[in-house]
């Protein structure tokens, strides 16, 4: 055998590389750890919320948590709510809540985040809107250095005359290089064709596509949107997160606040 200075170095060992899956169920965990009993709780709509709300109820059915109550802010975690026995109520009985926790789009550095690409932007809105704390789970893919870059803004609309609001949309960005405002549709197999996608709210949803993200100020950027009359509500949350658990590839977990 050689000598110990001619033994090759051992090979470093393979840092871990998560899957995005991985990573969501790392950030949901400990959003689920930092918990406290006894609090009302909003929760959020999304896979990675979903695997809160797993881990929220596993903590409930070993008495490591108790008197939790949530407010959904979809139907589909309503439903999810129900099957996994977490005690629910709604926002006219409990105006003010402890603490939120859900996932997001795409996070920037000041903790702005879009909202709503699967569709519940305002039932998050005005629960995550309503908490004293809003943590905010994310796998590292969300973060981005500017709004709108990985995907659309999603912006709820009222159904009525919805082409001429879609108008309206577009002549406000009519300046902007490659911005485009689409009806979200889903295919319907009854019918056999693509459909507009409705909310929870029975309302629709326009994506707004901008090349290089939004340009500019959000403030400003919401302001113009909400003003168009038949817009209900958009996907950008600017300054509600109060702190955002990062979970990376690596395995470790990084957090904003
Ligand atoms: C739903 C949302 C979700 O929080 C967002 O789409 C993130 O979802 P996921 O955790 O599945 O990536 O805003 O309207």
């Amino acid at each position: 055998t050689p000598p110990p200075h001619l033994l090759s170095p051992p090979l470093p060992s393979p840092s871990p590389s998560l899957t995005q899956d991985s990573q969501k169920l790392l950030c949901a965990q400990r959003a689920a750890s930092l918990v406290k009993p006894s609090t009302v709780i909003g929760l959020g709509t999304g896979s990675t919320a979903s695997l809160f709300l797993q881990h929220l109820s596993h903590l409930l059915s070993t008495a490591s948590l108790h008197s939790i109550v949530g407010v959904p802010t979809s139907r589909k975690t309503e439903d999810l709510a129900k099957d996994l026995n977490i005690p629910l109520t709604d926002l006219g009985s409990h105006s003010i809540l402890d603490l939120s926790v859900d996932g997001a789009d795409e996070v920037d550095q000041e903790m702005n985040l879009v909202k709503g690409r699967g569709g519940s932007l305002l039932r998050e809105k005005m629960v995550e809107g309503a908490s004293k704390e809003f943590v905010v789970i994310v796998d590292e893919s969300k973060l981005v250095p500017r709004l709108g870059t990985t995907g659309p803004i999603p912006v709820e609309i009222v159904p009525f005359c919805w082409e001429y609001t879609i108008m309206k949309i577009k002549e406000l960005f009519q300046g902007e290089i490659g911005f485009d405002a689409k009806l979200r549709t889903v295919w319907d197999e009854k019918e056999g064709k693509e459909v507009p996608f409705k909310t929870d709210n029975e309302n629709y949803i326009v994506n707004l596509l901008f090349e290089k993200g939004i340009g500019g100020d959000l403030v400003t950027f919401s302001d113009q949107i909400l003003r168009i009359t038949g817009v209900i509500e958009h996907g950008v949350f600017i300054g509600m997160a109060t702190s955002v658990i990062v979970a990376k590839k690596d395995g470790s977990i990084v957090i904003l606040d």
